[in-house]
Formats: structure tokens, sequence, C-alpha cells
């Protein structure tokens, strides 16, 4: 195993659990068979969804950008590919599969989006593409992003993994630049058991993706049931909270894979697609309490001193994947998250310096992202997902005040902002 394998073997956790049932599972075991038609089926739902001109359903998020890059390389003959320096090592790892380097970028203050001063300094005439991400169900500006790599011939992608359904200026994540990807993994917004999509408004490249994706094959019926036996398992696992053992299967035993290691790139499962188009539908009730648990947070943690909550971009509606918390003393953060973690509340760091680490291994040269260091000693995300109990946010909420002291009361506005309009959301 490569080093970058070791060092992401680290990670531990899914703080994220999206509600499956019986009903789910009949819905992914009827399509085991159907095939094209439920990929169809769930394309056409997430095209009405998202507003967007074309979309395509793949077997991962990683699998999704990997195309997407296949497909620019054969238009734009360049290699290098911009990516976030605050990432999972899993972008890293695609960009390296479609045989092209990456290139790591500073992250703005919360950690979504590029530092535009750092990314003009990484564009150049080898720049095929430019990947931006939005992290955490918080959605970022593109639109600056997008004309610095455009300015430089470069085409950008949104890394809409971890926020599908958020928008922006009234517009959904990842349909804004070239080309978006979605993941419906383990620890995302919405879990189909695995699968992932692209999307674009751009006809010239949809038209190369769909090239690319006439040569990629569907997994075959018995990966396919061995899919949704373990995605069924799981969906059981996740209610405990404890997630301990469930992390641990996830990461090793039953995953197999991991966020260095290289990946299958194939069309979504059938299985997979019936209920990814099942979870669209509940989207807005599946967010609504996410939604709900981050405004209590934020309420409760504004008046405390020593952590910063950043705060979602004006004109955005965030979809609370999970709620980030930076604490600016690193001592302090492993305090709360080892408290958290004996109270059975599976907070997560998100990244670490380890999976930094590993991100850069991919790349040529060392790279110094300060904004990226910051966060990955500093920031810790709680959950936000609808299996925390009344009682389990009460005691995450007192972790935090037993350990941290309260700010004067003048200093709480101009440090946070009024803790209500950070969190004031309007949803459909
Ligand atoms: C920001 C981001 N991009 C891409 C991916 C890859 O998605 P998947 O796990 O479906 O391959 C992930 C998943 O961890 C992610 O968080």
């Amino acid at each position: 195993m490569t080093t970058a394998g070791n060092l992401c073997r680290l990670r531990m956790g899914v703080p994220v659990a999206t509600p499956i049932g019986l009903r789910e599972w009949k819905v992914a075991a009827a399509a085991c068979r159907t095939a094209k038609e439920a990929r169809s089926a769930f394309e056409r739902e997430m095209r009405d969804f998202l507003g967007v001109r074309w979309v395509r359903s793949t077997v991962s998020g990683r699998a999704a950008l990997y195309l997407a890059l296949v497909a620019m390389r054969r238009s734009i003959h360049r290699n290098e590919v911009v990516i976030p320096a605050f990432v999972c090592p899993s972008v890293g790892r695609a960009v390296l599969k479609a045989g092209l380097s990456p290139v790591l970028c500073d992250v703005g203050p919360t950690g979504s989006g590029l530092d535009p001063d750092d990314l003009r300094r990484k564009l150049s005439d080898r720049t095929l593409a430019v990947v931006t991400a939005h992290l955490f169900g918080f959605p970022v500006e593109v639109e600056n992003i997008s004309s610095l790599a455009h300015s430089a011939g470069a085409f950008v992608i949104e890394d809409a993994a971890q926020a599908f359904g958020a928008k922006i200026h009234g517009r959904r994540a990842g349909t804004s630049a070239d080309v978006g990807i979605f993941s419906f993994g383990l620890s995302k917004v919405l879990w189909s058991f695995a699968g992932g999509a692209l999307c674009s408004n751009n006809t010239a490249l949809s038209a190369g993706l769909d090239d690319v994706l006439g040569e990629v094959q569907t997994p075959g019926w018995l990966r396919e049931w061995q899919g949704t036996a373990k995605g069924a398992l799981l969906s059981l696992l996740i209610r405990s909270h404890h997630l301990g053992p469930v992390a641990a299967i996830w990461n090793g035993a039953l995953r197999g894979k991991h966020d260095c290691d290289d990946f299958p790139c194939e069309l979504c499962a059938s299985s997979t697609a019936a209920l990814g188009r099942h979870m669209i539908q509940r989207f807005y009730e599946i967010t609504s309490v996410r939604r709900g648990n981050a405004e209590r947070y934020a309420a409760a943690l504004a008046g405390l001193e020593g952590i910063t909550i950043p705060k979602p971009d004006a004109n955005c509606e965030p979809v609370y994947l999970r709620f980030p918390v930076i604490v600016r003393d690193i001592a302090i953060k492993r305090r709360i998250l080892s408290q958290l973690g004996r109270a059975g509340i599976n907070a997560s760091e998100m990244y670490t310096r380890d999976s930094y680490q590993a991100l850069n291994t991919f790349t040529a040269g060392a790279a110094r992202c300060p904004s990226a260091e910051y966060l990955v000693d500093r920031m810790l995300n709680l959950p936000t997902h609808c299996y925390l109990t009344d009682a389990e946010m009460r005691s995450a909420i007192q972790i935090f005040r037993g350990i941290l002291p309260t700010r004067a009361p003048d200093h709480v506005a101009g440090m946070v902002g009024n803790p209500a309009a950070v969190c004031a959301t309007s949803m459909e």
C-alpha cells in the first residue's frame, strides 16, 4: 500500500446519516434488474431538480470527476488541474487517474471555494481545469473563479459532492460552471448506497462527455446485489450514532477502497439510481432537519470565546451537511473532540494534516497553503443529521460551554454576526 494509502486509513467516522428504511431498501432491491430505465429516470429527476440541461449518473463522485477530466483532456491538450488544498484526497486521485497533474490551490477562509490570489499564481498555459468545492453544504460564489480560469483558457468544475441541492443566487450548487459533480456516498446530503453524477449546460462539452461515457460499463449484477446488501446493513448500523464500529467497517473491511486508492469508473447501478431518485423526493424533509439542528448550534455557540463559526455567503441557501466550527486553539479543539467522542457524538475533523499530506504526495512539489493548513488543524464538524437526539445536542453544546469561556455581549455581534442571520436561509 502507498504512504498516502496509509495516511488516509487514519481518517475515521461518518458524521452524516441519511435516513434509509425498509421502504428505501425495497426501492433499491426492486430496481436491481431494471438497468437503463432506472438510470434515465434518475437523471431526468436530477435535471428537473437542478434546473440544468444535461445530467448523467455514475458510480461515485470521484468517477464523475475523472470522466469530466477525460472529456476535457480530449478537447484541450493541457495537463494540470488546479484543486483545493482543503479537500479529500479522492479529488487528487481522480486527477492522477485521468493521467493529469494536480496543483494545490489555497482555499477561502471557510474552507469552501478557492483563494483567488493563489489561483492567479497557480494558473498557467498548462492548466486544463480548475476544481472548486462547496464543502459541508455551504455553496460559494464561482463567478470570480470562472472568470479567472476562463481567461487562462481553462475549464471550471464545481465539486458539489457535499452540497447537493444547496443554492447560491437562486441557482443550485454545481450548475454554474462548465461541469458540476455530485456524490451520493454515505457521508453526503443524500445517500443512495453509492453513486455520483455530472451535470453541464455546455453543449460541446456534454457531447464530448457522452462519448466518454459511452465507453464506460455498468456494475455487474453480483456487485450490484453486494452494494445493495452492504447499504442495507450500513443503514441499520448508522442509527446507533455510536459510529466507531460502523466507521471501522466502512473504512476497512466493507468499503475496501480508500480516498487515496484507485477506484472503479462505472455508470450508476440501477438500484442506486432508483434509490437516488426516491431520495431526491425526500430532499426537503431531510434538509429541514439538518437546518434546524444547525440553527440550534449557531444560537447556542455564538456567545463563546475562542471559536469562529463559518458564515455562509450572503444570498446562499446552505444544506448544512455538517456544522463547521473553527477552534482557534489546537489543544482545545482536541479536548472538545475527545469529550464529544466520549459522549458518543460523532464529530469529525473533516480533513486532517494526514489527508492534507496525502493530497500533497499527489503533487509535483510540496505546496504551502496557509488557509488550508490553518483549517486542517483547527476545524471540526458537528453532526446535523436526523438521528441526532435532543439529549445528544444538549450534551454537545454543554461540552463547548464547559470548555470555552463566554464572550462579552458587545463582542458577540462583531465576531460572528447575528446567529439567527447566520442560519436564516429560505427553503422552498
Ligand atoms: C468534496 C468531495 N469531492 C469529491 C468526493 C468524492 O465522492 P465519492 O466518495 O462519491 O467518490 C467527496 C467524497 O468524499 C467529497 O467530499
